[in-house]
């Protein structure tokens, strides 16, 4: 029976978040390792937990400014004028935000009319796809190919661009396939960009987390700093993730118009966070070239050793994902997953989580120790073995 509230066309219809769904299943199992949520295994760096403590003795328990404290958006500024030459007024082109995820959701309310479509390349961060829909435009989802890396070429985005199309996200170093894009590349999609005046909203979160070649920002791009909504924050290369903050970078107008959205849905992100990352962009470099090197270290490892079993998997170029083929085992993404929890009790992501198209992979995330990783591969030879006994 359908009780009081009636919910939204719009919400009703929103699938739930894959990688949700899936770890409703893991909790309350034992013995599981899971290799599933994208957060670092570190805690967030001492120095910047004990700058938090200081805030809060100090009596920093207040509102701030709806876009952030002006020293935050000052250090904000200065660190990605030295880490990616780019150049942002802290008064009016930088606003902080309660992690990329209202970043991102504010992007898209301030920039779409009802039925502006937007290019989603998949695989897809899970959240893209369903913000466009739940601020009332249309996702146009493009499926990208391992032979090509699973990158966006400028064939596909041409071939999808139409009347309506406003924009097109990009997410480099990539969750889930860890590919990121060479400034080459990255020139060409510019060049399309310009050409169909498209808007890109680019989601950088793991810029830091490049292992084998230098990062581009998009906005760094002759002629992308007009056209590009800058994306950035705390969660993944600062293992902050439970104190969401992040920041949107772009022209005045634009996040003059994200600010109007923000001030009203959240005010502003908690002071506390803002002080504690603020110690994290001035101080952390160390610490996080030291998980930086670690998560490289894991990566090297858990690559060979999926090849070795015979799970084919790409090497990916950032943030912290292995996104290997199944396609040899005969099954789809979600019985893989769900007998690998079962048989062998390793937690990994359903390929369909991060859109229709990517049915013959699972996410693997090696931002966990060592000997969890060494483990769970021993469990998963062990059920790709087993699986393989079974069919011969
Ligand atoms: C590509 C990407 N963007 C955004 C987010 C969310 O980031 P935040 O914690 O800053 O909201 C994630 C988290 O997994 C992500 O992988």
């Amino acid at each position: 029976m359908q009780g009081v509230m009636k919910i939204s066309k719009i919400v009703e219809n929103m699938p739930p978040s894959g990688i949700r769904v899936f770890f409703d299943l893991v909790v309350g199992m034992k013995d599981v390792i899971s290799l599933g949520v994208g957060e670092p295994d570190f805690v967030t760096p001492w120095h910047v937990r004990e700058s938090a403590i200081y805030a809060i003795e100090k009596g920093y328990t207040s509102y701030t400014s709806n876009k952030g404290l002006p020293e935050f958006r000052q250090a904000i500024s200065k660190y990605l004028k030295h880490k990616h030459g780019l150049d942002y007024d802290p008064e009016e082109e930088i606003l902080i935000t309660v992690g990329v995820s209202e970043g991102y959701d504010l992007a898209l309310r301030a920039l779409l009319n009802r039925g502006d479509e937007v290019l989603v390349p998949e695989p897809q961060y899970v959240a893209y796809g369903p913000i466009v829909e739940l601020v009332g435009g249309k996702a146009v989802y493009i499926k990208t190919e391992l032979s090509e890396g699973f990158k966006i070429t400028p064939r596909e985005i041409e071939k999808n661009c139409g009347k309506r199309t406003r924009g097109l996200v990009l997410n480099y170093p990539n969750n889930p396939t860890g590919k990121s894009y060479t400034r080459k590349e990255l020139l060409e999609i510019a060049r399309v960009a310009r050409k169909h005046d498209l808007v890109i909203i680019s989601d950088e979160i793991y810029c830091d987390l490049t292992y084998d070649f230098e990062h581009t920002s998009f906005p760094s791009l002759p002629g992308m700093r007009e056209r590009t909504i800058y994306l950035n924050g705390f969660s993944k290369s600062f293992a902050m993730t439970g104190w969401r903050v992040g920041y949107a970078c772009g022209p005045k107008e634009i996040i003059a118009a994200m600010n109007k959205v923000h001030q009203y849905t959240m005010l502003c992100a908690s002071i506390i966070s803002q002080m504690a990352a603020m110690e994290a962009l001035k101080n952390g470099e160390q610490p996080v070239n030291e998980m930086k090197r670690e998560y490289k270290r894991r990566r090297e490892f858990v690559i060979a050793r999926l090849n070795e079993i015979g799970l084919a998997c790409h090497k990916p170029e950032g943030a912290f994902y292995a996104f290997p083929s199944i396609k040899s085992t005969g099954l789809s993404s979600m019985e893989f997953a769900q007998k690998l929890l079962k048989e062998e009790k390793v937690a990994v992501v359903p390929g369909t989580a991060f859109g229709k198209t990517c049915e013959d992979h699972v996410r693997m995330c090696y931002a966990s120790s060592f000997e969890n990783l060494r483990e769970a591969m021993k469990r998963i030879e062990r059920f790709l073995k087993r699986r393989k006994q079974k069919n011969d």
